[in-house]
């Protein structure tokens, strides 16, 4: 069951690229809490971060992380999502890790299994562990986010990292803005008191937190708007980030359409953050594998920390 011959065997990458003895995601040393058990990534949908993070989060707890190349699978034969992901559980994994491009696919595979279900993102829905990193890495550099003001600019309409930041940031006390052209933006927020707004200016001006999101080209049904227009109105580069307060962070969730949502010169900015997220990914994801999958825990069920 060692988790790096797991990964050498299916050609994944579960290596640790510090060589075991670095600790480069700030998860310190952890005990392999989840010694013995495998999960496997059912990625529908291309990624990059959430992919390669969930697989070294397990096997920074001590799991077995596999892949289930979707485009190579059985999948291209017409086996059903039901069907790939009862074969998953027949085959002894102890948890799915699920990217789907339909809304509502995690819950409904959490429905057909038995073991947990992890969302790695689903359609327009959401994606969690996402939203957890984002608030990990506002933790980290700015610290509770309780009355800062968040700016979620972009394709909002299409975005599942907008709702779970707006979701979960708004629970932690921020007061969330998001901001898009018109066509990209919802028709009602997520939840009370998130603003919509299609004015930058109005997103930005005193922001704490500046957060760019992608255009979702695969979800816009060949409705790309000009992408000129959308820079000149919604994208971030240096003036836009001057509207922000001095100590603003500017996050994007990533992979970013350079010189559309962002001004190269902002991603060299100090105060952009992007590859902050990109490494609070394995510790989220960490927390996540093992609130699904670890024994109980002593502060199991504490709920979200009061703000300290
Ligand atoms: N942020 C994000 O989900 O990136 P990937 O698509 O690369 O996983």
């Amino acid at each position: 069951d060692d988790p790096a011959a797991a990964g050498a065997a299916t050609g994944s990458a579960t290596g640790d690229r510090n060589g075991g003895g670095g600790d480069r995601a700030g998860t310190g040393r952890r005990p392999a809490t989840l010694r013995g058990r495998r999960v496997v990534t059912v990625f529908y949908e291309n990624s990059t971060r959430t992919a390669q993070s969930f697989h070294l989060a397990a096997h920074r707890l001590g799991a077995a992380a596999f892949d289930l190349p979707v485009s190579r699978s059985s999948v291209q034969k017409g086996e059903s999502l039901r069907d790939t992901l009862r074969t998953c559980q027949a085959l002894g994994f102890d948890a799915v890790i699920l990217r789907h491009p339909v809304t509502g696919a995690a819950a409904y595979a959490a429905s057909v299994l038995d073991v947990p279900v992890i969302n790695a993102g689903d359609g327009t829905g959401e994606h969690p562990t996402q939203a957890l990193l984002d608030a990990v890495t506002i933790l980290t550099r700015k610290g509770w986010p309780a009355g800062f003001k968040v700016a979620i600019v972009g394709d909002v309409r299409h975005s599942r990292v907008a709702r779970s930041a707006a979701l979960l940031l708004s629970r932690l006390g921020a007061e969330v803005w998001l901001c898009g052209p018109p066509g990209l933006l919802p028709a009602a927020p997520p939840c009370p008191g998130v603003k919509l707004t299609p004015s930058r200016d109005a997103a930005l001006d005193g922001a704490d937190v500046v957060m760019a999101l992608r255009i979702q080209r695969e979800r816009l049904a060949g409705v790309v708007p000009d992408l000129g227009e959308y820079r000149r109105g919604w994208g971030i580069g240096p003036r836009e980030l001057e509207r922000a307060r001095p100590d603003a962070i500017l996050m994007h969730p990533g992979p970013v359409n350079r010189g559309v949502e962002l001004d190269p010169a902002v991603m060299d900015d100090p105060r952009c953050v992007i590859e902050d997220q990109v490494l609070g990914g394995v510790a989220a994801r960490m927390a996540v594998l093992e609130w699904a999958l670890a024994p109980a825990l002593p502060d199991a069920g504490a709920g979200v920390a009061p703000e300290p």
